[in-house]
């Protein structure tokens, strides 16, 4: 087992980011599981399929294979075999990942994937479920959040600044719906496991949420669990 560090939290507390700062920092290989289910999700749009055609879900993850791999420091994700990360970050794909992420077929198909790459690799890994499903043993486990309110006025500024029109009241109502899917669904609903540090960085600087990690991956690292 590598040393193994899970970030979970809402869409848009800043996971991303903040894990890939941090795995520069403390040498741990970034994972990026939403980008799975984003991935996924490329593949049942490509299929025609609708997050509501469940056995059509299931039938299609038994014919698929996904593998991670790395340009540099960034996480590439191949589906079938094809280079499909150019995609991960259509609006229409986020929708489909978290109505898909729902059905326990898809979760099923992607568990043993992340799993193995836990296993043979220090990692930190960010998602929804991987403190309290994915990785129960991790040697640290982090809840990152911030309120509605300073996740969506991040989201904004990054689309402005991108030149990519948009509502900040859409974005805020977006993002209590994702919430709310991803937290109240049966199957490894979102949710702070009972070892997690809580973070929320409403009032933080990235900096200062990577200073907060950084410090307790090295304690863990004298002291493993
Ligand atoms: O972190 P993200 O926005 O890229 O994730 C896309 C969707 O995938 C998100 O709405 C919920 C789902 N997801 C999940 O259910 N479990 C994970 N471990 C990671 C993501």
């Amino acid at each position: 087992m590598g040393f193994n560090v899970a970030i979970d939290g809402p869409a848009g507390a800043g996971k991303s980011t903040i894990a890939k700062l941090v795995a520069a920092e403390e040498g741990l290989v970034y994972v990026d599981t939403g980008a799975m289910y984003r991935g996924l999700a490329v593949y049942f749009l490509g299929l025609g399929i609708s997050a509501e055609e469940t056995d059509r879900l299931a039938a299609a993850c038994r014919e698929v294979t996904m593998e991670i791999g790395y340009a540099g420091s960034v996480q590439q994700v191949y589906v079938n075999g094809e280079n499909i990360t150019g995609r991960l970050r259509e609006e229409s794909v986020g929708n489909m990942a978290s109505r898909c992420a729902a059905v326990p077929a898809v979760r099923e198909c992607l568990l043993d994937l992340q799993r193995r790459l836990a296993k043979t690799q220090n990692v930190i890994m960010d998602g929804r479920d991987i403190g309290t499903c994915v990785l129960p043993q991790a040697d640290l486990k982090i809840f990152l959040t911030a309120s509605v309110e300073t996740r969506a006025r991040r989201r904004y500024l990054e689309l402005k600044e991108k030149g990519v029109a948009c509502d900040l009241e859409e974005i805020a109502a977006d993002i209590r719906e994702r919430d709310e899917r991803d937290s109240t669904r049966k199957t490894a609903p979102l949710k702070q496991a009972a070892d997690a540090v809580l973070i929320d960085s409403s009032d933080l600087s990235i900096e200062e949420v990577v200073a907060v990690i950084a410090s307790l991956c090295r304690e863990k690292r004298k002291t493993p669990n």
